[in-house]
């Protein structure tokens, strides 16, 4: 399906792959396979090492990063943690300095233990990061756009310096996915995902998948998924199948109600910064343009008055107040107590996630019910 348009290509994940002729690919619920003879396999042995439906999910999201390998893991951060495993004690990391809560958790509570060290940098300027590489860099891991500020970081240029050092270039590509960025044609090395988000699109299964560019780098992430053993079981194997195959419909609505709702929060008397790189204004907006399809359906703002948080969050009627971000459901969260609580206090002040800040997972609701919804839940 490789020289087909996306939209065909997500259409069409699993379909005559089966040699049953189903066109919702089955759910391979079996541990393990039989051998046909000594020395033989049907290419399957064990589930951790390999399961059909997971294969097809795998080769999907391969196919769609244009990578040479996919792997699906029971989380994005069973995805991340897989990846870290790539380093050794004494390497050192540049990671983006707002990047998600849990991935600096783990850096900085775990991987910290094992002798890894990390430079925390704000990847929108590249230059930052040039001037953050030592003798010991193994790989530059990037969020863009970043959670929860929407900072943009320039895909190529960094993947430019990264390889004129022999540094690997990962990029979290969660918040847009391959239907609008696809940072390995731009020179990445690896691309992992929350696929809990806007890949599985409905806010009913968590996961993580990996797209890996060159054999050796794709054999060594092949090899850690199956000694770590923290894959994704044929279930949500199935239900990622099933949600990318309307990926490009969901984000186009989405982006779509997203860049009505940032303008209207611009133009709220309540709202002091509005974080949406698909307006204009954002510093990040050219940048986005020439590396991206689209902006998606983020946005981060902050209030002039904290004290309103609590009611705006109790009063939201169709938008609910949860955590997590990318489903068809809208939902609102508030960053300092929850995506980010574990970044310490004085970090997330200095990074800008305070108590001012509030974050929208735009989704594909009617957006006139929308606006009327956050309209009402200001005024209250
Ligand atoms: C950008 C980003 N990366 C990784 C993760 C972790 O993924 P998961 O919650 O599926 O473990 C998240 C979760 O919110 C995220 O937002």
């Amino acid at each position: 399906m490789k020289d087909r348009d996306i939209m065909t290509q997500l259409a069409q994940i699993g379909n005559r792959n089966d040699s049953t002729g189903a066109i919702s690919f089955p759910i391979y619920y079996s541990a393990t396979f039989a051998h046909p003879e000594l020395g033989k396999s049907t290419g399957f042995d064990y589930s951790r090492s390999g399961n059909p439906t997971r294969k097809v999910l795998e080769d999907a999201i391969a196919g769609l990063e244009k990578g040479c390998k996919g792997y699906a893991f029971s989380s994005g951060m069973a995805a991340i943690t897989t990846l870290l495993s790539l380093f050794q004690n004494g390497d050192h990391l540049i990671v983006t300095e707002d990047s998600y809560g849990g991935t600096y958790r783990l850096l900085d509570k775990i991987f910290k233990e094992f002798g890894i060290s990390v430079s925390y940098v704000d990847t929108s300027w590249t230059e930052l990061i040039r001037n953050a590489i030592t003798p010991k860099t193994k790989a530059i891991f990037c969020e863009t756009p970043t959670n929860p500020l929407m900072k943009i970081a320039d895909i190529q240029s960094i993947c430019e310096l990264a390889k004129s050092r022999n540094i690997i270039t990962i990029i979290d590509n969660t918040f847009l996915t391959p239907y609008y960025q696809r940072p390995l044609e731009l020179g990445a090395d690896i691309v992992v995902h929350s696929a809990t988000k806007f890949i599985g699109g409905h806010n009913d299964v968590v996961a993580g998948l990996v797209a890996v560019k060159g054999e050796k780098l794709a054999e060594r992430v092949g090899f850690l998924q199956n000694a770590l053993g923290a894959t994704l079981g044929p279930q949500d194997s199935w239900l990622l199948i099933r949600g990318l195959k309307t990926l490009g419909l969901r984000l186009d609505c989405q982006q779509r109600n997203a860049l009505t709702i940032a303008r209207w929060l611009e133009n709220n008397p309540h709202v002091d910064t509005v974080y949406y790189p698909g307006l204009p204004n954002h510093p990040g907006y050219a940048t986005q343009q020439s590396q991206a399809s689209g902006f998606g359906a983020i946005i981060s703002f902050t209030l002039k008055d904290k004290k309103q948080i609590p009611s705006i969050l109790k009063n939201v009627e169709i938008i609910s107040f949860a955590e997590s971000l990318g489903g068809v459901e809208s939902l609102i969260t508030y960053p300092f107590i929850q995506t980010h609580a574990d970044i310490p206090a004085d970090i997330r002040e200095q990074l800008g996630i305070d108590d001012c800040l509030l974050r929208i997972s735009v989704g594909i609701e009617n957006i006139e019910d929308l606006i009327s919804d956050l309209n009402q839940a200001f005024n209250k």
